[in-house]
């Protein structure tokens, strides 16, 4: 596999980031992930916008346009001969030359790195069809989950603890009401209303949630931005989580009780049909 680093093209056993990166010494760094599905990007503009915020939140220069980005992108979906997958970009703070607390002077050049995984079939993933059990967890991330940074260790704790328990993913509980799933965002359905949290700091904007949810409208269904309990949840029609990787995913028994009848919903399957449809 070819991967990118800093504005080369290398053998993945090539490519190397030095142990001073702060990305590497303390997560300074953010990310994004591009779904590829026949070869083309999904929502590309809106992850460059969302990159760009990121960066903006935590002050680090942006040290690529949208169009290096683009043909970065794209050069890696050719030479992987990916048709169906996903692109990973990382921007981190880089290396300052010593461990520091402090941000490194203006000018320290950040670190870019892509690299592409293949998922053949990716649209027709099975779980789709058969929906994905969660369990929640009591959501122990720092306060700033709209900044899309690598600091990932909570979450993969708590897709550890789903796995444990013998299900798909976690959704994650604060003050009682659920913020988002580990790697996604999530829904419930009741008498027909499509619910799901209002954006704050406390979860990610999500690029497949903005899509959803315009599609939804356009598609002359009722959406309510706020907050909602796994007791809510529990005792919805139907739940699903969306993200890049995963598109919309039906989500059929939350700990352990079934949600609706239990099998995958007729909004969740309609919402993904149509994006994917849209997205192609
Ligand atoms: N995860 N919430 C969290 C905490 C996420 O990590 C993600 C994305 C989402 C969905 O965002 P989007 O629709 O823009 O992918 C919500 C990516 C896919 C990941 O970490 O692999």
């Amino acid at each position: 596999r070819t991967v990118y680093v800093n504005g080369d093209y290398l053998p993945e056993d090539q490519a190397t980031v030095s142990v001073f990166d702060r990305g590497f010494l303390m997560a300074d760094g953010v990310y994004e992930v591009v779904s590829v599905l026949d070869g083309r990007l999904l929502d590309f503009a809106g992850h460059m916008a969302r990159l760009q915020r990121s960066l903006d939140e935590l002050a680090m220069a942006n040290p690529l346009s949208e169009n290096d980005y683009l043909d970065a992108h794209r050069a890696l979906v050719a030479r992987n001969g990916i048709t169906d997958g996903l692109v990973y970009l990382q921007v981190t703070r880089g290396n300052p030359g010593d461990r520091d607390f402090a941000y490194p002077p203006e000018g320290t050049r950040p670190t870019v790195v892509m690299f592409t995984q293949s998922k053949p079939g990716l649209a027709d993933q099975p779980a789709a069809k058969t929906g994905w059990r969660i369990v929640s967890v009591e959501d122990l991330r720092w306060g700033r989950r709209d900044i899309k940074t690598v600091q990932l260790l909570f979450p993969s704790m708590a897709k550890m603890e789903a796995k444990a328990r013998g299900v798909d993913d976690a959704w994650l509980v604060e003050e009682g009401k659920v913020t988002e799933g580990t790697s996604n965002n999530a829904y419930i359905v009741k008498g027909g209303r499509i619910i799901t949290r209002d954006l704050s700091h406390d979860i990610l904007h999500g690029i497949t949630r903005a899509a959803v949810l315009r599609f939804a409208r356009e598609a002359q269904m009722q959406v309510e931005e706020r907050s909602f309990t796994i007791d809510e949840a529990q005792a919805a029609d139907e739940a699903f989580v969306t993200s890049a990787s995963a598109f919309v995913m039906p989500v059929v028994e939350i700990d352990g009780q079934p949600v609706g009848a239990g099998t995958v919903g007729p909004v969740a399957a309609r919402l993904r049909e149509i994006y994917l449809e849209e997205s192609r």
